[in-house]
């Protein structure tokens, strides 16, 4: 990945469980390494705009000392290929729906986060929203953004 990645979307299906999360971590990866940028989160879906994470995910984040309580969920949009350097899908659904409204002659890259965790063969982050699984789901959160600080540093 090209040391020019200063521009990071998260992309879930509601944008509130995460890729809300994965934006928390990999903001605090970030300031600690100085990477200076613009990070983001959005979802596929508009079933919870203007909604905060979902709050047994702010409570397994905080207690790992991210605070993401002041995210708010939005939808995905086709402009997001012009604003974001990598987009960052959680799973082959949401990046097969990014795929989709990929703009002619667009080159952004779209990656798939678990691809940057070392050490799991998961390629889709398990939906917490529907596993209750919130310290599984944070544990990949977290290697897969020390794996994507790594590449892009
Ligand atoms: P997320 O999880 O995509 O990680 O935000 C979900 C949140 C809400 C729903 C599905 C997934 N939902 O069906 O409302």
């Amino acid at each position: 990945m090209q040391s020019t990645v200063r521009r990071v979307l998260f992309v879930c299906l509601g944008n509130i469980c995460r890729s809300p999360a994965a934006e928390g971590v990999f903001r605090a990866g970030a300031s600690q390494v100085g990477l200076e940028g613009q990070i983001d989160s959005a979802g596929t879906s508009d079933w919870h705009v203007g909604a905060p994470p979902y709050a047994q995910m702010q409570t397994a984040a905080r207690q790992r000392g991210y605070d993401i309580g002041n995210l708010r969920a939005r939808q995905f949009q086709r402009v997001d290929f012009d604003r974001f350097d990598l987009i960052i899908a959680m799973d082959a659904d949401n990046l097969s729906d990014i795929e989709q409204v990929r703009p002619q002659g667009n080159e952004t890259a779209v990656r798939l986060f678990l691809d940057f965790a070392p050490d799991t063969d998961l390629t889709d982050l398990p939906d917490p929203y529907y596993t209750l699984d919130f310290e599984t789901a944070l544990d990949l959160v977290e290697r897969a953004s020390q794996g994507l600080l790594a590449e892009i540093i």
